[in-house]
């Protein structure tokens, strides 16, 4: 198959999540599948009218196939709670979809490595492909790479984080919205991580309750 040096010649014409989903296994749109145990591809209903946007797949994410499994999701998931978002009823997904990682000097443990704004950008087709067959209302961003994933690399997180944005044109309406804040991992590294964490609740707070 020929490829453009991006995932648009692995993404089927579908709109159908698992069908995507399936597709998105065999897909070599960028160097990154080379070392990963495998694709993670977004997940939740069909019919979820909001979509969590990662950074990339971790660690236990790249071994389980699924998003947000490990600390970061941990953390994720009480702070969703907390803001009063049901995570059964929103699709999770990463604007990467495989784990970057460089070895640690004895071998053993892998450490997450930012994908650069090459691979986002192969790997954007798989992302509209997820807004294609959602139709999701509102996008939450959660970190720098989600968000200039959707809204370009000089977006910054900090001076928009908690704000309900217009969603950029190109997309259709599908998102509508977006909601920029903070990386959940950012809050695991954060000096004081109690305040950190609130202010990711705050964030998710903007989300509008149906
Ligand atoms: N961090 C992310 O950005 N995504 C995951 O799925 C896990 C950790
Ligand atoms: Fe394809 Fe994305 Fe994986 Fe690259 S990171 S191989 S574009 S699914």
């Amino acid at each position: 198959m020929a490829t453009r040096g991006d995932a648009s010649g692995f993404v089927p014409d579908s709109t159908d999540p698992a069908r995507l989903r399936e597709a998105s296994r065999s897909c070599k749109g960028c160097g990154l599948y080379r070392d990963a145990t495998q694709t993670v591809f977004g997940a939740g209903p069909a019919g979820a009218r909001i979509v969590l946007l990662g950074e990339q797949p971790g660690d236990k994410e790249d071994r389980e196939g699924e998003p947000f499994v490990g600390p970061a999701g941990r953390l994720l998931d009480r702070a969703l709670v907390e803001a009063g978002i049901d995570r059964d009823e929103v699709y999770v997904t990463n604007a990467v979809k495989h784990f970057k990682f460089t070895r640690a000097a004895n071998g053993k443990q892998r450490i997450h490595k930012k994908p650069s704004r090459v691979e986002v950008v192969a790997c954007r087709p798989w992302l509209l492909a997820e807004f294609g067959a959602l139709h999701p209302e509102l996008v939450v961003l959660l970190g720098a790479t989600a968000a200039q994933a959707l809204l370009g690399p000089s977006f910054k997180v900090t001076q928009h984080r908690g704000e309900l944005l217009p969603a950029p044109e190109e997309l259709d309406g599908h998102p509508g919205q977006v909601l920029p804040t903070v990386h959940p991992s950012s809050v695991l590294r954060a000096p004081d991580r109690d305040s950190a964490y609130a202010d990711l609740v705050a964030d998710l707070r903007a989300v509008p309750s149906r």
